[in-house]
């Protein structure tokens, strides 16, 4: 099993706190959910396990590991942004080329990750063509013929229909059994809820709650229903307690 520990990670941008000391960790077979409102920092903390966002404090990654990078893979919102190859074959193949690979071991490792993402018999299609469900299984399944042990999913649903959401978290729970830790960046907590273990809710950079899935996503509906309430009072010129302050 393995495991990647924070300690007091803190992340600034432009002196604005957007990670506040953040202490959690993560580990293999574990799907983590990860909610909060907007500009929460949800994703900043997924691109700071995949190493593209500088940070103080601490990760601990396991040994036989240099760098937190090396364990993770990150997948975006967006797959167009990620999708490079000019056919489905070719787009896996051409994240595998930089890692110093034989050909044979190459192709080994793009048929394995298509045939997981029921993707092989599109192999010749331009990604261009398929459709949304089918574009982000293959951002999943480019990540993982580099075979990273943790996936960072950052709102993978947001742009798909509900056939493409379905697709997808059969693609999570397949992940699962293969042993990689995976986290879930979502405001889609009922799509993903079935197949996550542990929640992590995070407000203004900071962990609010960590625990039960159902725990969590309650917490969060509540909180969001309370802000909502908060901001519509004051839009109405009300006090929180529905009165109206007199002038
Ligand atoms: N490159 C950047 N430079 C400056 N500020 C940034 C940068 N990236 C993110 N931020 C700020 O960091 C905060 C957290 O952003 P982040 O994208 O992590 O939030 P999020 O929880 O993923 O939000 P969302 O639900 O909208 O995806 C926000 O205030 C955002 O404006
Ligand atoms: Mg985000």
């Amino acid at each position: 099993m393995l495991e990647i520990i924070l300690r007091n990670v803190t992340v600034n941008f432009s002196n604005k706190v957007v990670l506040d000391s953040i202490s959690t960790y993560f580990k293999s077979k574990e799907a983590v959910l990860v909610v909060g409102p907007n500009g929460s920092g949800k994703s900043t903390l997924l691109k700071v396990l995949a190493g593209i966002i500088e940070y103080s404090g601490e990760i601990i990654v396991p040994e036989n590991y240099l760098e937190v990078s090396d364990l993770t893979g990150y997948v975006f919102q967006n797959p167009e942004t990620q999708i490079i190859g000019s056919t489905v074959w070719e787009d896996v193949i051409f994240g595998l080329e930089n890692i110093g690979l034989s050909k044979d071991e190459m192709e080994e490792r793009a048929n394995y990750v298509l045939e997981l993402l029921e993707l092989s018999h599109l192999k010749d299609f331009d990604p261009y063509y398929l459709s949304g469900g089918q574009k982000q299984r293959l951002a999943i399944a480019s990540m993982l013929a580099l075979e990273p042990e943790f996936l960072l999913l950052d709102e993978v649903t947001a742009m798909l229909d509900k056939n493409g959401k379905k697709e997808v978290l059969l693609a999570v729970e397949k992940l699962k059994t293969l042993g990689k830790g995976i986290l879930v960046a979502t405001h889609e907590l009922n799509v993903f809820a079935p197949v996550c273990d542990r929640c992590i809710f995070i407000e203004d950079g900071r962990i609010i709650f960590e625990g039960d899935v159902h725990d969590g996503i309650k917490l969060y509906k509540e909180s969001a229903k309370n802000q909502y309430l908060s901001e519509k009072l004051q839009f109405e010129g009300r006090n929180l307690d529905g009165s109206v302050e007199i002038q």
